[in-house]
């Protein structure tokens, strides 16, 4: 069984791109409660790396899984570089294999998305990735291939704590004219955050930064604070 959490679809596409190749599952950890292990012949984690660092929601689900005799293996999709995360990861959760797979970068909160060409070319290239990886966990061999980038301890300790305090505020999300009421933002806001009040979406206070609302809005109504007015919106499902 292979276990996801995803904003925008980069890591659930590579966690169904996986369990196609391996004749496995995919599920997503937003579905249900802990899932019974027995039986599994192997367990994968596949989710976003969130300032060089595994996403809460990702870490809460890990705490609930019970102990496996399955092969284990995390993948996380980053745009660039994924710091320790998967290192720390494995210190919550025994992980047998350890990879990073480089994938369109969505967050529009911090700078310009990718250009449609390097989108193409990322996602070109970890799908070969994939099928590599997918033969390296079927024949169960042991692998840490992760891009951890410079300054990987520093990342994933004091600038992931930075984050996770401080960067994860709803206050700078707005909507403009733009928004129709179509209520798809708080449907799919995995906290449920967002509720709809005279047709229009409200943020509560409960936020991943998974930037899904922002950048799934089918009006392109959402902003955060004042830099993403002039920045690009990405979801993977306008590239399959
Ligand atoms: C809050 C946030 C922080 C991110 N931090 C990093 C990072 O530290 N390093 C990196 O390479 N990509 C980073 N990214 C980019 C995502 O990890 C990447 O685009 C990922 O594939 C998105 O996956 P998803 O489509 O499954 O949500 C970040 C994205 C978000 C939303
Ligand atoms: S998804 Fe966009 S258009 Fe639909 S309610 Fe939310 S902000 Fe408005
Ligand atoms: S408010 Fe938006 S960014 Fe925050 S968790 Fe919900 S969908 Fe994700």
């Amino acid at each position: 069984m292979i276990f996801y959490f995803s904003g925008t679809g980069n890591s659930r596409w590579a966690a169904q791109t996986l369990a196609e190749s391996l004749g496995d599952s995919a599920k997503s950890i937003l579905e249900g409660k802990a899932p019974d292990l027995t039986g599994e012949a192997r367990v994968g984690l596949v989710f976003p790396i969130y300032a060089w660092g595994v996403p809460e929601p990702m870490l809460d689900f890990v705490k609930t899984l019970p102990k496996t005799d399955g092969f284990t293996f995390g993948l996380c999709t980053c745009g660039a570089d994924a710091g320790h995360a998967m290192k720390k990861l494995s210190k919550i959760f025994h992980l047998d294999s350890s990879y990073s797979l480089v994938m369109p970068n969505n967050y529009v909160v911090g700078s310009e998305l990718d250009s449609p060409e390097e989108v193409r070319g990322k996602l070109a290239a970890a799908k070969k990735s994939l099928d590599t990886i997918a033969g390296e966990i079927s024949r169960r061999e042991r692998v840490y291939r992760v891009k951890e980038g410079k300054l990987a301890f520093l990342k994933s300790n004091f600038i992931n704590k930075g984050f996770n305090g401080f960067a994860r505020s709803t206050k700078p999300f707005s909507v403009t004219d733009r928004c129709v009421g179509c209520g798809q933002c708080a449907a799919l806001c995995p906290t449920k955050t967002i509720t709809m009040a005279d047709g229009k979406p409200r943020w509560g206070d409960k936020c991943y930064q998974c930037l899904a609302c922002i950048n799934r809005c089918p009006q392109r109504a959402i902003e955060y604070g004042e830099e993403t007015k002039v920045r690009g919106r990405y979801t993977i499902e306008q590239y399959l």
